[in-house]
């Protein structure tokens, strides 16, 4: 029953996607391309505000984040270093009665192509046995197909902060704590894209890549590592974190950004990956969860990924990828001879498992090791990485479900009917006003009304609409989601006397509260309300 509810729901939702100009299938005329979306006017803008005030938070707001912007296609060496060309894949399974092609852990929820009444695990037909299916699109650069013009569109946008990890580090004049913040288009060739855009094949990624100190080099300089002491938000970073204290930092820094675009805690989950679950370099996971009409699914991951990244691209490019940190220097010669050898051992036995891991001979790795702990206690060190990676379709979908409501409003005889509202936070809402005249053939009040336009337009997105009854203009706004409407009366023109002229009716989409307001007043309140 609920699942019946669940699926009603997500039809209503990507009905009003397409009706009201907010999500179309990709080539739709062409019968559409299974896993790729395009978004309508509305869709735009509401993409576009989320990814600004994820671009503000992250970067412009702060002094320890720096912007990056980098290509689509890179190096493919990047790939071969991040593990991905090797890793990156999927168990597939094929039928071999339908020729279908299943991911060997969703075979019990996919129709089979022959029969799509059916589930594929009553297809009887013989499977294969399961082979990885590497999810990288290929293409070729230059006029020329070889193996060696083989390149990838990129499946994340996050290896190419580590790529420019020292370029962005110097020229932004950063020292670690530090952030590099990107967003941008990621592609996969997913088996089973599904759920609207939840799963695509091209989509938009937000992702930062934030280089802390290794611990021992936290203990060394402060005496201390701090570790958390409970749940919530550890407040203003110290300098004494390791990166139990950064993850847990950045894992509530991502749930206020959620918070402030409206999606409150009770729509989100922590999911805390169990070790089995963790990628072999990582030493935590969180995913942060939202509660979609299909389920309770991810959003966003905060990973602490060691300094796996940098260090593989030290490797694998031979150029170093080492900070140089004065404050360790310096701290390294007033410790205890105890402390030194033990923080320079646990460095140590931390490189040599991952040198180990990377495939190093144990010859290779154990005088490697060697030399990064004999570099730690002159104050070189590979930085560790704390990775919140979030998806621009995912949010934006997860925005929409969070906004799609249905309830009752009054008509213009007071009649109460069903309306559609979305209810965006005023912020991320892809039109912030609706500017009304009452009526169309009165020259006056459509000069007043375009007069209103032009105040508000160069600070938020207002829409102009004259045509039809009030009550369905106000209907057609609730269903894009404006928070706020002005109708001008007249009254506004001093009709029906000097106290109202110059005011106009601002009406609230979610209470449908109407107030009367002065011309004056209305940039600096609706400023207000939308920032
Ligand atoms: N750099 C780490 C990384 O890429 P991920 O968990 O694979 O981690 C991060 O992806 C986020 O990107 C996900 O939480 C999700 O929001 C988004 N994402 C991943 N694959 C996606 C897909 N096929 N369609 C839409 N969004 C996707």
């Amino acid at each position: 029953m609920a699942e019946t509810k669940s699926g009603e729901l997500m039809e209503k939702i990507v009905s009003l996607c397409k009706r009201r100009g907010f999500i179309f299938q990709s080539s739709e005329i062409y019968g559409g391309l299974n896993g790729f979306w395009d978004y309508g006017p509305l869709g735009a803008d509401l993409k576009r505000n989320v990814k600004e005030f994820w671009w503000n938070t992250m970067t412009r707001w702060r002094d320890d984040v720096a912007g990056l912007e980098a290509t689509i296609i890179m190096h493919p060496k990047i790939w071969k270093a991040s593990g991905h060309v090797d890793t990156f894949s999927d168990p597939m399974v094929d039928c071999k009665t339908c020729k279908a092609r299943f991911r060997a852990d969703q075979m019990n929820e996919i129709p089979c192509p022959q029969k799509p009444s059916k589930m594929s695990n009553e297809c009887h037909g013989e499977k294969t046995e399961a082979r990885p299916f590497n999810l990288m699109f290929e293409t070729t650069v230059g006029p020329i197909k070889t193996d060696d013009s083989l390149a990838y569109l990129r499946p994340e946008t996050a290896q190419a902060i580590f790529a420019q990890f020292k370029n962005v580090m110097e020229t932004a004049r950063q020292k670690v704590p530090f952030g590099i913040a990107q967003m941008g288009k990621a592609f996969r060739n997913e088996v089973t894209p599904r759920n609207f855009t939840f799963r695509s094949r091209e989509f938009e990624q937000m992702e930062l890549e934030f280089f802390i100190r290794p611990d021992e080099a936290v203990e060394a300089i402060t005496g201390t590592v701090a570790r958390p002491l409970g749940p919530g938000h550890p407040g203003e970073p110290q300098p004494n974190w390791g990166w139990q204290m950064w993850h847990q930092y950045w894992v509530e820094e991502r749930i206020r950004f959620y918070e402030n675009i409206g999606l409150p805690r009770t729509t989100l989950e922590e999911y805390w990956q169990k070790p089995e679950e963790l990628a072999h370099y990582a030493r935590a996971t969180v995913d942060l969860l939202f509660k979609f009409p299909f389920g309770t699914q991810e959003l966003e991951g905060i990973a602490a990924r060691s300094d796996f990244d940098l260090s593989q691209h030290q490797r694998c490019s031979g150029r170093p990828m080492t900070v140089f940190d004065e404050e360790l220097k310096a701290a390294w010669p007033k410790l205890d001879p105890a402390r030194q050898t033990e923080l320079r051992d646990r460095y140590r036995q931390a490189r040599l498992k991952y040198l180990t891991k990377a495939g190093e001979t144990v010859e290779a790795a154990e005088k490697q090791a060697q030399a990064d702990a004999e570099a730690l206690t002159k104050g070189y060190y590979v930085p560790h990485v704390i990775e919140p990676s979030a998806g621009v379709d995912r949010l934006t979908l997860a925005l929409i479900s969070n906004a799609y409501c249905e309830d009752q409003a009054p008509d213009e005889k007071g009649k109460l009917e069903s309306r559609i509202v979305m209810r965006f936070h005023p912020r991320i809402a892809p039109l912030k006003v609706a500017v009304f005249p009452l009526l169309k053939n009165k020259p006056e009040l459509v000069a007043k009304a375009r007069e209103i336009l032009a105040l508000l337009r160069p600070h938020m997105t207002a829409f102009y609409d004259e045509a039809g009854a009030i009550g369905r203009r106000y209907r057609r706004q609730d269903e894009a989601g404006t928070p706020f409407g002005v109708t001008i009366d007249f009254d506004t023109l001093g009709e029906k006397g000097p106290e109202l002229k110059d005011t106009v009716t601002l009406r609230e989409r979610d209470s449908m509260k109407q107030e009367r307001v002065r011309i004056a007043d209305l940039l600096p309140l609706l400023l207000e309300k939308i920032r």
